[in-house]
């Protein structure tokens, strides 16, 4: 079994977290034996952008097409507009191979304890189904009389029937066959927004009679986000769209114990182009250079990716191996509370995975 990696590390923080997760990566083929990973990495990223002016080669794309999966850390950093490094590298590579199914699971952690355990929550774990192909990051709008008191930006949603269709099928899909509960949570806004969301319920509506054993909720998106936090308990699937599903994704991550935890994988499911797997979390400029980011994600991301490729056996490995040291709680970084670098958190995954 042979697997090619594209690394992108990045900016800042993500940097030190890819190195680690590449080490659980290596340290999993080594115990398994028969199965080997060629690695190509690529420094694309803000400080390649201040040198070439863009952030990635023209032929950039071409390039990674050929590869099995996409291993990125975080791009962004002061001096480079958000809107270039995003727009330059992260939504073009998702854009142009059809990663339209953004995979974030809110899953807390054999050892680590949310934020809501005062009010009682003990396990938390759901999945959110980001769009991550059109919705409102749209680049259809434009700026207009700047420098006048007429001053007006105005920026479009695009959102399709074919792109619709294709993640809630996929929500529903997943609802269905792995949902605990059969039960399908839909975010919207169509009170506000009175065009795109009473189209994406519609939608919503309509391939819910595909899949009729799911339940399904149609829920508008600043009362799901309460209800995150009130009552994270009831989710089984969550879907939204691109931005509904960015913004919940980061209050998921915070009831999971925070950014360092929470992963991420951008899903060609029809295996025609390469998938992306990336920590949610960007490239943390505050702590960026101190080498004390939190790991975890972009491990349980590796694991992911594993996962996708089919070695379920080792991306299970790889979970239980970073439990194990969340749990012991001994070497763990200072946003869980510990003292450990990034790097000492990484080999003690790597160490236990090892043992185990
Ligand atoms: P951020 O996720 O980088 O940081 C938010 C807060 O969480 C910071 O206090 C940071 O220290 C903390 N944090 C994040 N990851 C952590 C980790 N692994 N361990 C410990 N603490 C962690 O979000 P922010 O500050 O909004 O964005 C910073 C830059 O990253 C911006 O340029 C932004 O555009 C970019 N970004 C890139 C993303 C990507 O490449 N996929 C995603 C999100 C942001
Ligand atoms: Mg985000």
């Amino acid at each position: 079994r042979n697997y090619s990696i594209a690394l992108i590390p990045g900016d800042g923080i993500g940097v030190d977290v890819i190195r680690e997760g590449k080490k659980v990566l290596d340290t999993a083929c080594e115990i398994d034996g028969g199965i080997s990973i060629q690695y190509e990495q690529f420094d694309w990223s803000c400080e390649y952008y201040l040198k070439h002016g863009k952030m990635m080669p023209d032929n950039g794309l071409e390039i990674l097409k050929n590869f099995d999966s996409i291993y990125l850390g975080a791009v962004g950093y002061p001096g480079v507009p958000d809107h270039v490094s995003l727009w330059g590298l992260l939504l073009p590579i998702r854009r142009q191979f059809q990663q339209y199914i953004n995979i974030r699971p809110v899953k807390l952690l054999r050892g680590i304890k949310s934020p809501l355990a005062n009010r009682g929550v003990e396990d938390l774990d759901f999945i959110v189904i980001r769009e991550n192909n059109e919705g409102e990051y749209s680049s259809i709008g434009g700026r207009m009389y700047e420098g006048t008191n007429m001053d007006m930006a105005i920026q479009n949603s695009v959102f399709t029937r074919h792109g619709v269709e294709r993640v809630l099928r996929y929500a529903f899909n997943l609802a269905n066959q792995q949902g605990k509960r059969k039960r399908l949570t839909a975010a919207t806004k169509s009170n506000g927004i009175n065009h795109t969301m009473p189209f994406w319920d519609e939608y919503v509506q309509k391939i819910n009679k595909e899949f009729p054993d799911v339940k399904t909720d149609i829920i508008h998106i600043d009362a799901l986000c309460a209800f995150f936090v009130t009552k994270p308990d009831v989710f089984d699937v969550v879907v939204a769209s691109n931005l509904f599903g960015d913004i919940l994704t980061d209050l998921g991550a915070a009831i999971i114990g925070g950014l360092g935890i929470a992963p991420s994988a951008n899903i060609n499911p029809e295996k025609k182009f390469p998938s992306m797997f990336e920590p949610v979390h960007g490239s943390a400029p505050d702590i960026a250079g101190k080498g004390i980011a939190n790991p975890t994600a972009a491990i349980w991301c590796a694991s992911m990716m594993l996962e996708h490729f089919g070695e379920n056996k080792l991306a299970k490995a790889i979970m239980e191996a970073l439990q194990d040291v969340l749990e012991e709680g001994r070497i763990v970084t200072p946003d869980l509370g510990g003292n450990a670098t990034t790097e000492e958190f990484g080999e003690q995954v790597c160490r236990r995975l090892r043992e185990n």
